[in-house]
Formats: C-alpha cells, sequence, structure tokens
C-alpha cells in the first residue's frame, strides 16, 4: 500500500476500540480493490465525542463506523439522519460530503444479510429475539422489513421490550400484532413455535453465563443465531442438534460492506473481507 497526499482517511470511533476488526477487513478491501484509502482505530472517550464528530469536518475525515458506547449519542451531533435511524435511534456508520455528514445504521441490513446465509425466506417466519437493547432493534427492524410473521420480544426487564414495541409501533402500524414482549422465562413455551432463535443478550460471552435457557429443548429445524463473537454454549447445543447456526461475524462483515458501500459507491467485496478475518 502506498500512502501519499491523495489518500482518503476512514475510521471506528469507539471506547474501548483496540479490538475492533472494522480495521482490518475495511482496509483489506480498500486494498483489494485499489481504493486509496486507510481505516484506522479512533479511542474516543465518551465525554469527547462531539469534539471527535466535529474533527470529521476538520480533518475532512471521509467516513467513519461507530461502535459502543456511542451509538446512541452520536446522532445529536450529525447534520442529517437515514430513515431507520428515525427508528432504530443508534448509528454505526457516518458518512462525510464535505462537511456535511449523515448518520446511518447499517446494523440491522448486516443482520439480514448474515441470516440470509442461512435461510434465504424470512417472509412469515417466526423468531424469538432474546434481548431488547440497541443490536436488538437493530435486528427487529430488519425482521420486520422482512415481512416475517412472529416476533416473541424476551427481556430479562419486560418493561424495555414494551418500550421498544410501543416505540416501533409509530413507523410499523400492526407491530402490536407481531411482536409480543415475553419474559426470559416464558422462553421455553414458545420454542416450538418459533423457526429462528437470535441471543442479543451478552449472556454467553463468559462461558460459566447461566443459559438463557434450557438449551437442550432446541430441536434440528431451528435456526440459531448469536450475535456474541465466538461459539457460545447455545451455538455448541446447536451445532450438536444439527441445526443450521451462526455466530455474530456474518453480521459484523456485513454491516461493514454495507458502510463500504455507502461511502465509496462501490459494491463491497465481501468474500476478500471475510478472508481477512479467516472466516471462510
Ligand atoms: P446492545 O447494544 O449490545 O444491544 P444493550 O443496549 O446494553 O446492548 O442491551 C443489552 C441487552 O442484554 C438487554 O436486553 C439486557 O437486558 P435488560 O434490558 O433487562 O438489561 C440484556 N442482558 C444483559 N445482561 C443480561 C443477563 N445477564 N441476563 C439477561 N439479559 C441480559
Amino acid at each position: 500500500m502506498i500512502l501519499d497526499g491523495q489518500t482518503k482517511v476512514y475510521g471506528i470511533f469507539g471506547y474501548p476500540v483496540k479490538h475492533s476488526k472494522s480495521p482490518t477487513f475495511q482496509t483489506a478491501a480498500f486494498l483489494h480493490l485499489g481504493i486509496n484509502a486507510v481505516y484506522v482505530p479512533f479511542e474516543v472517550n465518551p465525554d469527547d465525542l462531539e469534539k471527535a464528530v466535529e474533527s470529521l469536518k476538520v480533518l475532512k475525515i471521509a467516513g467513519v463506523n461507530i461502535t459502543i458506547p456511542h451509538k446512541e449519542n452520536v446522532i445529536n451531533y450529525v447534520n442529517e439522519l437515514s430513515e431507520e435511524i428515525k427508528v432504530i435511534k443508534a448509528a454505526n456508520t457516518i458518512k462525510n460530503t464535505d462537511g456535511y455528514l449523515i448518520a446511518y445504521n447499517t446494523d440491522w441490513i448486516g443482520f439480514i444479510e448474515g441470516l440470509k446465509e442461512l435461510e434465504t425466506n424470512l417472509e412469515g417466519k417466526k423468531v424469538l429475539v432474546i434481548g431488547a437493547g440497541g443490536s436488538s432493534r437493530a435486528i427487529i427492524y430488519g425482521l420486520l422489513k422482512e415481512n416475517v410473521d412472529k416476533i416473541y420480544l424476551a427481556n430479562r426487564t419486560l418493561q424495555r421490550a414494551e418500550k421498544l414495541i410501543r416505540e416501533y409501533k409509530e413507523y410499523f402500524r400492526i407491530v402490536d400484532k407481531i411482536i409480543t414482549p415475553i419474559s426470559l422465562q416464558q422462553i421455553e413455551t414458545f420454542l416450538n413455535d418459533v423457526d429462528i432463535i437470535v441471543n442479543t443478550t451478552s449472556v454467553g460471552l463468559n462461558d460459566e453465563d447461566f443459559p438463557l435457557f434450557d438449551y437442550n429443548l432446541l430441536k434440528e429445524s431451528h435456526i440459531v443465531v448469536d450475535i456474541i463473537y465466538k461459539e457460545t454454549k447455545l451455538l455448541k447445543v446447536a451445532k450438536e442438534k444439527g441445526c443450521k447456526y451462526q455466530n455474530g461475524f456474518p453480521m459484523l462483515i456485513y454491516q461493514g460492506a454495507k458502510s463500504f458501500e455507502i461511502w465509496t459507491g462501490q459494491k463491497a467485496p465481501v468474500e476478500i473481507m471475510k478472508k481477512s478475518l479467516n472466516l471462510e
């Protein structure tokens, strides 16, 4: 790679950011397509987020991804919000066009593109989503766009699931018919009724975590997604049972691919991006 006076700068704002895989696979994509650009990690303290976003204009940084813990706050500091952000209320991508900053959320499309590697037709499917935080909001937005039939939204704090449904009803009119809030204790009651199971909580990050439900109740026909970047206990059992399953890496790659396309206007080389993380 040869850097020169015209090299464009992209990056990621996070805190911490040192474990981010985005610099690796975004750089691989730029190199593959011969685009004169770099993608670097920026550790941004939450107190400095506004200044960091302003600096995009000053330094003419062409675009950034936004990760934990800035995804919600960042939308206060940009010039324009893309449609999906008005619903999801979190952003993971900013594009800088001559000092005008537009924020986007590509997590939802990342999740859907990843899931489609396991099941191409999502219309009419019944889904259990566990967790009602930021990731869940993006995932549910995607599932609603794909016309799923039913979403059981399980959360430790039931009020948070109910709040999500109330807010989404403003944008998707029949949402309270499609989404039913349930407690974690009720999950086992609904397992037989669902095609797809998605864990969006951090449960499973530590191997000693208590399971979210009795994983032995999984059936071979279940499609199981855990958005954690490793083979969790949930996924191990899914594998043993012969389920189709997936960890968080496909969602990561496809959200990044969509960000890449927003920034460059070019189709992202997804296979190259995967290869750079040894994911094929
Ligand atoms: P993210 O942006 O990754 O979605 P988040 O917005 O902090 O993160 O949401 C975390 C989700 O994981 C929430 O649904 C949270 O449940 P609560 O709303 O009850 O807090 C869930 N979660 C986190 N730790 C959990 C645990 N030990 N057991 C069950 N759910 C948990």
